[in-house]
């Protein structure tokens, strides 16, 4: 396949940024689009110019590091699937292909593709530890009765990799989908209760300070979302801030 490239190129925070186009040849269906990327980094370093940055680490969907704007869209066409897990056979010869970093003031772009996703490792340790006891006396997880929907609905939730494309789907830039995951998978479980109502507020305190958007209810966030993460966890999200705002101490 013979593809253009139209890449965000941007040195560092304070510039301005642009679109560059790269035209590229021999692209393999079989290549994952990541790989595609090497393969022009590959060039641009052969020809003495500067490698485009962008984030990756696991390559598999576990560690939510990639965070390409493709297209449009987080994680570019597919469903399900983060950028590092989607394959060139998803486009064809010809194809013009933007690609983008995720757009939110809460997460800075860094260089090029790269943005800081620090915000969220600040939510998340708002949202603090679970009192339970890990050490010593240990009571067998199979020993504590759960239902199992909720059991259900807490690992669906404790699926969220922290990618940020929920954010970046948004059309106000609202980290809910995330946040709302994160209140969840403990929320639901009997070892997460007892902190229930201090995670919730100190997690949305967190979210507000760090300037992402309120929801709206557009559902973007759900259709982007790599790990499938319903928005009926924003809806256990606010009934969790609600009690916890009216039963406050
Ligand atoms: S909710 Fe989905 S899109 Fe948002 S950070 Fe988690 S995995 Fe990524
Ligand atoms: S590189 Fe880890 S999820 Fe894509």
């Amino acid at each position: 396949m013979k593809l253009t490239l139209k890449i965000w190129r941007q040195n560092g925070p304070n510039d301005k940024g642009r679109i560059v186009d790269y035209p590229v040849n021999d692209v393999s269906e079989d290549m994952s689009f990541l790989e595609m990327l090497d393969v022009l980094n590959d060039d641009l370093v052969r020809k003495g110019e500067e490698p485009i940055a962008f984030d990756h680490d696991c390559r598999e969907g576990i560690c939510g590091m990639c965070s390409l704007f493709i297209n449009g869209e987080p994680h570019g066409p597919g469903r399900g699937i983060t950028t590092c897990q989607l394959h060139m056979r998803k486009f064809k010869d010809g194809d013009t292909i933007y690609v983008e970093p995720w757009r939110s003031a809460a997460f800075p772009v860094i260089k090029d593709l790269v943005v800081h996703r620090g915000a969220f490792d600040r939510i998340q340790a708002a949202g603090g530890f679970v009192s339970v006891n890990t050490s010593g006396n240990l009571v067998d997880g199979n020993a504590v009765p759960i239902p199992k929907d909720d059991a259900d609905k807490a690992f669906d939730a404790a699926t969220c990799i922290g990618c940020g494309a929920c954010v970046a789907a948004c059309p106000n830039g609202s980290a809910m989908l995330f946040v709302a995951a994160k209140v969840s998978q403990l929320s639901l479980l009997p070892q997460g209760k007892p902190e229930r109502k201090r995670r919730a507020l100190a997690m949305v305190e967190q979210m507000d300070k760090e300037g992402f958007g309120n929801c709206s209810n557009t559902g973007a966030c759900e259709v982007e979302c790599p790990k499938q993460i319903s928005i009926a966890n924003i809806a256990r999200l606010n009934r969790e801030y609600l009690v916890a705002t009216v039963t406050k101490e």
